[in-house]
């Protein structure tokens, strides 16, 4: 891909923070190596919000994915199917969405942006609920688009062939129009972006599952369990959306605890290996999503990149739970990770 490209799928926000935060954070935790534990009834299947997943590895939503390979979405599509993984779909992809729903019969959520009218929303979401989707991820953690510098400095811009297809016909809002003395992002950008009765209204909207992406806040995690959402996914958004915020790995116990066991809790930011997922299911996490890992594969190999990637993924995470003597998913917990106070 062209070096523009490149830096626009890479980096972070503002000076990469929380991108490498993000990393880091996974490199501290260390996993006990088990011995003597055997059994040929393991497995890493699991149920999300009443559906069932072979493994849990989820493709994150990643918008204009036309940037990367020319069969775009399709390509993720058609992986996720070969190795049964999640996929979640961005309200900006550069297929629409009944088209993949049509060709996906891997389990398939559609990730929702708000949109500038509520009608919108509406019609984007009861086309999501037409196509079969099985679930609806509504992303709230970037009202303000952050700053990436080298991907502008390197002058990307969306190709002109490249249209978000799915919001086709849809008014992208009127620029409010702002005095001098306005901010462009208090009286600009928030003045416009969804509180929490907007979402309480969305809820209302829809009988599918609603999960909630960009938490890392223990007290957002509880009141989005007190108004009813199926689940939260921790989410740096990869680093790109609070520069300066903290790693999703190191946001992940608190709400773990503040929301319970019961409540389903997905994890992104920095996942890069099977022993990445194995830590983020230790401190809480139900299932991880991967963003950039399997945008790279789709570039360089289109479907078959992003299956080769997801079955080195699964085999990684086979391994790891083989290593640290877990059987089942639900084997694993914060007491398979070292910790300094378990030493005597
Ligand atoms: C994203 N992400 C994202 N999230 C979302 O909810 N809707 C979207 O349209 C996009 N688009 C998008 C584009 C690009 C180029 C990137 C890199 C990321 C965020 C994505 O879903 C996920 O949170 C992160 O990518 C996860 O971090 P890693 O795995 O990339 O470190």
């Amino acid at each position: 891909m062209s070096p523009a490209v490149f830096a626009h799928l890479s980096e972070g926000s503002m000076a990469d923070t929380t991108l490498r935060a993000n990393r880091r954070a996974f490199e501290r935790q260390a996993i006990y190596n088990r011995i003597l534990v055997a059994g040929e009834h393991g497995s890493t299947e699991l149920m999300l919000c009443g559906q069932h997943f072979r493994h849990p590895f989820l493709l994150a939503p990643v918008a204009h994915q036309g940037l990367f390979h020319a069969d775009a979405e399709l390509a993720s599509a058609q992986a996720a199917n070969a190795l049964e993984a999640g996929l979640v779909l961005s309200t900006l992809s550069s297929t629409r969405l009944e088209e993949v729903a049509a060709q996906t019969q891997a389990p398939r959520w559609f990730q929702l942006y708000f949109q500038a009218s509520k009608d919108a929303t509406l019609g984007l979401l009861k086309r999501a609920e037409t196509a079969g989707y099985n679930a609806i991820v509504v992303t709230l953690d970037v009202p303000v688009h952050g700053v990436r510098r080298g991907s502008q400095r390197l002058g990307f811009a969306l190709p002109a062939h490249l249209i978000a297809v799915n919001l086709q016909g849809i008014e992208s809002g009127q620029a409010r129009a702002i005095s001098r003395d306005d901010s462009t992002v208090f009286q600009g950008y928030m003045a416009d972006a969804p509180n929490w009765d907007d979402l309480a209204w969305l809820l209302k909207s829809t009988t599918l599952p609603v999960l909630i992406k960009g938490v890392t806040h223990p007290e957002d995690a509880k009141s989005l369990q007190s108004l009813g959402v199926a689940g939260i996914i921790v989410s740096t958004h990869g680093g790109r959306a609070l520069d300066g915020g903290m790693a999703s790995l190191d946001a992940l116990p608190a709400i773990r605890q503040a929301v319970g066991q019961d409540f389903t809790i997905l994890l992104d930011s920095g996942v890069r290996s099977g022993t990445d997922a194995f830590k983020a299911l230790a401190l809480g996490a139900n299932a991880v999503m991967i963003g950039r890992p399997y945008i790279y594969a789709l570039a360089a190999a289109g479907a078959l990149g992003v299956a080769h990637l997801l079955r080195i993924l699964r085999d990684e995470l086979e391994i790891t739970m083989a290593q640290a003597g877990c059987l089942r998913i639900s084997d694993i917990g914060p007491h398979t990770l070292f910790s300094p106070s378990h030493l005597c």
